[in-house]
């Protein structure tokens, strides 16, 4: 909800207020936080009005380079001649209709923004600022736009998606950092009077840096996240002052974007959420993920059970060791049946055919062929493609050599041995929507992994060089769009070595990401974990493998693996066919016991518990009325005789009394009764009901899963 008092405008969602004042100068941010009572039309004291003049600035929502505060700007425009120096006063403040984002995807579910239009005369240019608040799921939006009204071209060499400010300089910053096989992995520091920073260089958001970021102190926290796959840039810094400033935007490294007379540039959407602790904001975020990101027929529909033969066969497969795989999958209850890598062109390894989307027949037999056989057997048909890459030893690189990322006269960089494809092309466009319906179209595939397995170097083409990174995103999104319109029904699971592009953009296209090629037990719970922070389970695909852990070579026992793949979108990724009766038969189980309480699973509140770092980690998902919930405690430091070891939940309902049950087989055991107070405020007995199996795996993570069903 927005109201209006004046030149004050007050954001609502359920639990918080955003309290801004349309300053001549530039808009005031007087208040973040918990939910005003009422009376915040009295806020004179959180703020004198910004004119321009005076010394006292408040905190605001932009800061254009070219005055007297030397702090790292929010926008910077170069005028033609040269200079950089911008001075904006206010055209309007008014509630109105959202203006969409033309070329970026974005939120969807609130109409309705305060609009705040501010104008730099001397450049010609209009600055609109859009804010918006999600009362549902307690996150306010915010979308930027620049328009040249003027002749000549102005270059924007900053344009952040949002800054917010805030008194005080004791916040600490946290980001989600990593690499292939350990994205995520959280990591706070105290700003501590000066700067710190969190971005991307890769061309996508990175397994390095993921683009959502917290400021919070003592009783506070405010998360921040952004709609988009490209590289993105935050910096939290305090000043003498005593504020502690946040800009989130497109990183501005090797970025100048040339506006022209009467065009407009669109920012990528920022999301925040604020509360009393990280935990809350990560609440927030995920809900407003699940309600206002994810769209489409899959938005709140179960989904299936996978089984992929990536790590089963690799690229060494026979038509008969598929169906084979699938054969073994739809008897342990698996729904979907994935064929990884390696099943188009003359794909045997690594060194060739991505961009020839058409059959290896002598391994498939024929893919239409094979998936109606898969399908014969009862399971949904889904495939592997790696649309925006190109291997030079392919048929596409021979007909197209221009269209693949390279400098001319210097030796590309390959990683994986392939190129990227130049996206910013509109003939490369067309060529990926043409080349992915067409194996959808043949296949009749339920499900797309759309894999993009490098980072971009070499970038260089037809599209200006300061344009040329953000212009393969649109481009990015311009097929996603075309896609997901045209198979409306078809689920798509994003994937980039893992979980290298895990973010809001490629979520508004797609409802799951493969959250990483690390499926090791004890690792996976922390890139969760970390994953979690900001995005819902029902986003993260989560497979059990093979043990040995292929990545690490640990061991885990199979109940474990189950436990945490569990606290994501479920699937199986190994050669199933292979596998002992007795293994086949824990899968069907596990597949059972899954398929029972997959709706609050799936899309329960999810509430992280313990701690990555600690003696345990896990998660409770709890359903909308608090009446059922499942909950996974992980131990990962192991104590002799796991004596004495104790637990608490979270989520439940504090007066209610839970029937309080084990997994055991497909069904539960009953090990006793509590209530919600006690499971979340209490310290919880655990000896004895962790799993036998994996009390006696050396190297395991020890894990339990729990069922609390309100008596
Ligand atoms: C990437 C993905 C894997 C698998 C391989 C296939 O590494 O993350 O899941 O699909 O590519 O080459």
């Amino acid at each position: 909800m927005i109201e209006q008092q004046g030149n004050l405008f007050l954001l609502s969602t359920a639990h918080a207020s955003l309290l801004l004042r349309a300053d001549a100068r530039a808009p005031g941010l007087l208040y973040l936080g918990k939910k005003l009572a009422g009376g915040w039309e009295n806020a004179s004291l959180l703020a004198p009005e910004y004119d321009g003049s005076g010394n006292e600035k408040p905190c605001s929502l932009f800061s254009a380079w070219g005055g007297t505060d030397f702090r790292e700007p929010s926008l910077l425009l170069r005028a033609e001649d040269g200079s950089a120096s911008a001075d904006f006063s206010l055209r309007s403040a008014e509630i109105a209709p959202r203006t969409p984002l033309e070329g970026l995807p974005s939120s969807y579910g609130e109409e309705t923004c305060l609009r705040l239009t501010y104008e730099e005369k001397r450049l010609g240019v209009l600055l609109a600022l859009e804010f918006t608040a999600y009362e549902d799921s307690d996150a306010f939006t915010s979308s930027c736009s620049l328009k040249n009204e003027g002749k000549s071209t102005v270059a924007i060499e900053r344009f952040a998606s949002l800054q917010l400010e805030f008194w005080g300089k004791d916040y600490s910053f946290t980001t989600f950092d990593g690499d292939w096989g350990c994205e995520r992995q959280k990591h706070t520091r105290p700003i501590n009077g000066g700067k710190c920073e969190n971005a991307s260089f890769t061309g996508a958001s990175s397994p390095f840096r993921a683009p959502f970021t917290l400021l919070a102190r003592a009783g506070e926290a405010v998360g921040v996240n952004l709609v988009y796959s490209g590289n993105h840039r935050t910096v939290a810094e305090s000043d003498d002052m005593g504020r502690t400033r946040l800009i989130t935007g497109i990183n501005p490294f090797s970025f100048s974007w040339k506006l022209k007379g009467g065009e407009t540039f669109f920012a990528p959407e920022a999301v925040f959420a604020c509360g009393h602790s990280e935990r809350e904001v990560g609440l927030y975020m995920r809900a407003f993920v699940q309600e206002h990101i994810i769209r489409g027929v899959w938005k709140k529909k179960p989904r299936p059970v996978l089984v992929n033969n990536w790590e089963g066969t690799y690229f060494s497969f026979t038509r008969e060791r598929i169906l084979n795989i699938a054969k073994a999958a739809k008897e342990a209850g698996a729904e979907l049946f994935v064929l990884d890598d390696g099943w188009f062109g003359s794909r045997d390894d690594d060194t060739t055919s991505l961009g020839d989307w058409t059959d290896h027949e002598q391994k498939t037999g024929g893919i239409a062929s094979l998936a109606e056989e898969v399908r014969s057997l009862g399971l949904d048909f889904g495939i592997w493609m790696e649309p925006e890459m190109v291997s030079e030893r392919s048929e596409l690189y021979k007909a197209h050599p221009e269209w693949a990322m390279k400098i001319p006269g210097r030796d590309p960089v390959r990683m994986r041995h392939q190129l990227v494809l130049d996206l910013t092309l509109p003939a490369v466009q067309d060529y990926l929507v043409e080349s992915v319906s067409s194996v959808l179209t043949l296949t009749k595939a339920a499900y797309l992994k759309w894999d993009n397995n490098r980072h971009m170097t070499d970038v260089f083409g037809a599209a200006p060089a300061g344009e040329y990174y953000h212009r393969y995103i649109l481009g990015l999104y311009s097929v996603m769009a075309r896609l997901s319109a045209a198979f409306p029904d078809v689920l798509f699971e994003g994937c980039a070595s893992g979980g290298a592009r895990f973010d809001l953009g490629i979520l508004c296209y797609m409802p799951q990401i493969w959250t990483s090629d690390n499926t090791d037990a004890r690792e996976r719970i922390a890139i969760q974990s970390g994953t979690a922070a900001c995005y819902p389970q029902s986003t993260m695909g989560s497979h059990v493998s093979a043990s040995p852990n292929h990545q690490t070579g640990n061991a885990s026992a199979l109940s474990a693996r189950f436990a945490v793949a569990a606290g994501g979108v479920l699937g199986y990724e190994c050669d199933l066919s292979a596998l002992p009766d007795e293994e086949l038969t824990a899968i069907g189980d596990q597949i059972a016991f899954y398929k029972k309480y997959r709706e609050v699973m799936q899309f329960g509140a999810y509430y992280p518990l313990g701690d990555v770092q600690g003696e345990w980690a896990g998660y409770c998902t709890v359903s909308p009325d608090k009446s059922l919930a499942v909950a996974v405690v992980a131990v990962l430091k192991k104590r002799t005789g796991m004596m004495n070891f104790r637990a608490s939940f979270k989520g439940l309902e504090e007066d209610a009394l839970y029937r309080v049950s084990v997994r055991e087989g497909a069904g539960t055991r009953e090990v006793g009764k509590a209530t919600g107070g006690m499971l979340v405020n209490g310290s919880v007995r655990l000896d004895g009901i962790f799993e036998e199996q994996d009390a006696r795996s050396a190297n395991s993570v020890f894990t339990r899963m729990f069922v609390f069903e309100k008596m």
